[in-house]
């Protein structure tokens, strides 16, 4: 009966469109962004007419993802002079609703902006940006409490989620992408599943000027800014939205977001934050100097880049011509100029042989003190004690994030902690990002934990490792990779492929 009825409300619906027939038109292979280099950009990196297509062709995908424009012309992303004086974890600014019609979430999610107040590395206040993801039917614990003693809030469960790298510059941050960069490898699954999920963009991705005009650079992989990101947004967040949020929350991220999540363990050590429930790291980026070494000569062209604005974090009067050959130079101004994100980056030292990495850097690079500045200033995980819980996860065929440094790091830390404090669960022949979906019910399991015991204060537990092998099916049997990504449908006929 219900069938028939659908059935035939799907006849009339056919019929009425059949009165108002329109050329179907195939949905667009130039997607949507038009960019092109001008002469002066390829003469200034000497780019042949197939590098400068290759180039354009990823900058325009890359530009397609944007969600709202550029960030560098977004209002959004702008922080008034007046809101300089602010202490760090203050609210600027906030969108409470953002039409997502431009991006690609899943049906029966929310999305805010947030705009607050962190700390550099020179310990500057200085502004950020930041999106919440909000579920339809969000989880209740009985326990949680409100951020602000005297509110009533609705007590919402807190997930802060940093990250994996994006890039460097401006329009890296994951706020105006259309799949918030990390979209079912965590973010999307976190709001389905009930909790509301805070993400910030690490200071100098989306907002890049500070309140003077100044630029904000990045300092890509210093997990401890990071971690002032998480803490502060987390906190701004329930300011802004104290009526709705629970005071606890739990910190967790991947990859260059797994270090800020281990960082964030360390600096709940040093500095207490009241709610802090524990983090989970999921292929966390551990002891760079030593990736580094291990890498030698296989050290891919993109990391320097990348650390280099991490340098004018640390030492904003640093002579990028102290690290980087004249060729590097141009690529790094170039990739700055137009701030180009991983995609981009990857395709412009497409050229750089990763056998070769004399063509980018100078040959002394490892003597320039500044580099082992910022070495120092991102060890920290594996190194300090940390305030558990902390829940690890690592593929054992991670590419990225080798497991052996990921190993050493969890014991080292185990050994500085009184044995206490981290759980380590390891899985048979899983990569670097596919990690959060093959753990993905461990790491929802932690959380109910985390937020179903609060007000039961437990010891600390003993470090634990786990070895996931045992598979209902040969580990060549499962699909390996992420193989696909996030469009959105921009004609009728699309709809019709999801299913009624
Ligand atoms: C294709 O992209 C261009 C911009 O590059 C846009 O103007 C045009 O409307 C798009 N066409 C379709 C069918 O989406
Ligand atoms: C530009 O590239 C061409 C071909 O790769 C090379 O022959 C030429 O020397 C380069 N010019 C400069 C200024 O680097
Ligand atoms: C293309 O991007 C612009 C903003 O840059 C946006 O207004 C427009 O909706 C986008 N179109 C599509 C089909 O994504
Ligand atoms: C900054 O100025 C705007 C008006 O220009 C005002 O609405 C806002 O409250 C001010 N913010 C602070 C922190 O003073
Ligand atoms: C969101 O934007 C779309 C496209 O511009 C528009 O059709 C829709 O009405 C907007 N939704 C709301 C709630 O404003
Ligand atoms: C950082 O700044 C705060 C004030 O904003 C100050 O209390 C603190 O001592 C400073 N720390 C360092 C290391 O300079
Ligand atoms: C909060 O709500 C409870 C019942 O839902 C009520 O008894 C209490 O007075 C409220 N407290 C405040 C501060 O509004
Ligand atoms: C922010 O990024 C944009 C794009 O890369 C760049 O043009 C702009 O100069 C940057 N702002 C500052 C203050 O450096
Ligand atoms: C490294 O070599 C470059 C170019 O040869 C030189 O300018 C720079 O001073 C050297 N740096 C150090 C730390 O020796
Ligand atoms: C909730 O907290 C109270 C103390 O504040 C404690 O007695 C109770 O056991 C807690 N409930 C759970 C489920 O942990
Ligand atoms: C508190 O934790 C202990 C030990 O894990 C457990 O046995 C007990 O049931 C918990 N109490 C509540 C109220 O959840
Ligand atoms: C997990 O596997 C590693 C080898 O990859 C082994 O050294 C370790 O003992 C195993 N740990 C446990 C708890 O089974």
């Amino acid at each position: 009966m219900l069938a028939r009825l659908l059935f035939s409300s799907l006849l009339i619906a056919s019929q009425i469109r059949a009165q108002h027939i329109t050329f179907l038109q195939t949905q667009n292979d130039t997607w949507n962004s038009t960019f092109e280099l001008t002469s002066q950009q390829l003469v200034n990196v000497n780019f042949s007419d197939t590098q400068a297509t290759n180039l354009e062709i990823a900058v325009n995908f890359e530009r397609s993802n944007w969600a709202l424009g550029s960030a560098t012309q977004d209002d959004f992303y702008k922080a008034p002079a007046n809101t300089s004086s602010l202490p760090a974890g203050s609210v600027i600014k906030v969108q409470y609703f953002v039409n997502t019609t431009s991006f690609a979430l899943p049906p029966n999610t929310a999305l805010s902006r947030l705009s607050y107040t962190t700390k550099n590395l020179l310990n500057d206040t200085i502004p950020a940006s930041a999106y919440i993801l909000w579920p339809y039917l969000p989880l209740t614990y009985p326990n949680l409490s409100s951020p602000r003693p005297g509110t009533n809030s609705s007590k919402f469960p807190v997930v802060a989620w940093a990250h994996g790298s994006s890039g460097v510059f401006a329009e890296c941050g994951p706020s105006n992408l259309r799949n918030l960069e990390s979209q079912y490898s965590a973010p999307y699954e976190l709001a389905l599943s009930g909790y509301v999920v805070i993400g910030p963009d690490y200071q100098g991705l989306g907002t890049n000027q500070s309140f003077d005009g100044s630029e904000i650079a990045h300092p890509y992989l210093v997990g401890s800014a990071a971690a002032d990101d998480l803490f502060y947004a987390v906190q701004a967040a329930q300011s802004a939205f104290a009526a709705r949020l629970s005071k606890e929350f739990v910190i967790m991220g991947h990859s260059q977001g797994g270090s800020a999540a281990w960082a964030s363990a360390i600096r709940q050590h040093n500095t207490p934050v009241d709610g802090y429930l524990g983090s989970i790291a999921a292929s966390p980026s551990t002891n760079l100097s030593g990736l580094i070494t291990a890498l030698g000569q296989a050290l891919p062209p993109l990391l320097p880049m990348l650390g280099t604005q991490a340098i004018k974090a640390l030492q904003p009067n640093f002579n990028i011509s102290r690290l980087l050959t004249a060729e590097g130079q141009s690529r790094y101004q170039l990739a700055k100029d137009i701030s180009m994100c991983n995609s981009a980056a990857g395709e412009l030292l497409a050229d750089f042989p990763t056998s070769d990495r004399g063509a980018l850097l100078h040959p002394n690079w490892t003597t320039v003190p500044e580099v082992a500045d910022f070495f120092g200033a991102t060890a920290g995980p594996g190194t300090l004690p940390i305030s558990g819980p902390l829940l690890v996860l690592q593929g054992t065929s991670d590419l990225v994030v080798p497991y052996q440094f990921t190993d050493a790091a969890v014991a080292q830390t185990c050994a500085i902690n009184n044995g206490r404090g981290v759980h380590y669960a390891k899985f048979a022949g899983v990569t670097h990002v596919p990690v959060l979906y093959a753990s993905r019910r461990i790491w929802l399991d932690f959380l109910t934990n985390r937020f179903s015991t609060v007000g039961n204060v437990t010891t600390s537990r003993t470090c634990v490792t786990v070895n996931h092998t045992s598979l209902p099916f040969p580990v060549e049997n499962y699909q390996r990779e992420l193989g696909h990504r996030l469009e959105l449908n921009t004609q009728s006929y699309q709809q019709g492929r999801l299913g009624f």
